[in-house]
């Protein structure tokens, strides 16, 4: 049976980091909806259509991988996928709190639901997108961070020009 896993985010912008979670979720599930967060409470510095379109563009050499939008609560958006397994990504022990938290609530509200945590390289458990975002204003390049087309929306999001 092709088993849809879900991989929800604000992904303001997404990272390589973000990028290796999804392409781990691929090699594992038979579809990876990757989804981002229509009612985040930390203000993006993209539009929810300026994310999809990044996502979109990062993740055309994954033929099981799609990106959508949600609003709402994720278990809700699960539902509608028929799908019963979230994604979340984990890079250190300091995410635990913060995901274990997160996953108890879905479970709470959805005993069905699983969440599954992938660990990215370790090259990438230091990125965060607000990290980016910060050395991406400072004029320092992007490549290592993010995929090309993602350096591209920040560089014209923040204005400079890539060092390098
Ligand atoms: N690589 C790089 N960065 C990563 C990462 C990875 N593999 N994994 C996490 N991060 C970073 C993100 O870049 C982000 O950094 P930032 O704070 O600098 O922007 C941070 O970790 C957390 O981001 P993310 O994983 O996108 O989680 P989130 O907290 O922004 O989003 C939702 C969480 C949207 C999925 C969650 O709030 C939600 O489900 N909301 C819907 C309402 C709901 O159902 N609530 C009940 C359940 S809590």
């Amino acid at each position: 049976m092709l088993q849809t896993a879900v991989y929800p985010g604000t992904f303001d912008p997404l990272t390589r980091g973000h990028l290796d979670i999804i392409q781990r979720a691929c090699r594992t599930f038979g579809r990876v909806i990757v989804v981002v967060a229509n009612n985040s409470a930390k203000a993006p510095t993209f539009s929810v259509a300026e994310r999809i379109r990044m996502i979109k563009a990062s993740i055309t050499h994954l033929p099981n991988a799609e990106v959508d939008t949600f609003s709402g609560l994720l278990v809700d958006f699960l539902k509608s996928k028929q799908s019963r397994i979230l994604i979340r990504g984990l890079r250190a022990v300091s995410d635990m709190d913060y995901e274990f938290q997160m996953a108890a609530i879905n479970r709470r509200l959805c005993n069905d639901m699983e969440t599954v945590f992938l660990m990215p390289d370790e090259r990438h458990t230091y990125l965060s997108s607000s990290i980016v975002k910060d050395i991406c204003r400072r004029g320092a390049p992007m490549d290592s961070f993010v995929t090309p087309s993602v350096a591209r929306m920040l560089t014209r999001k923040f204005g400079r020009k890539k060092k390098g």
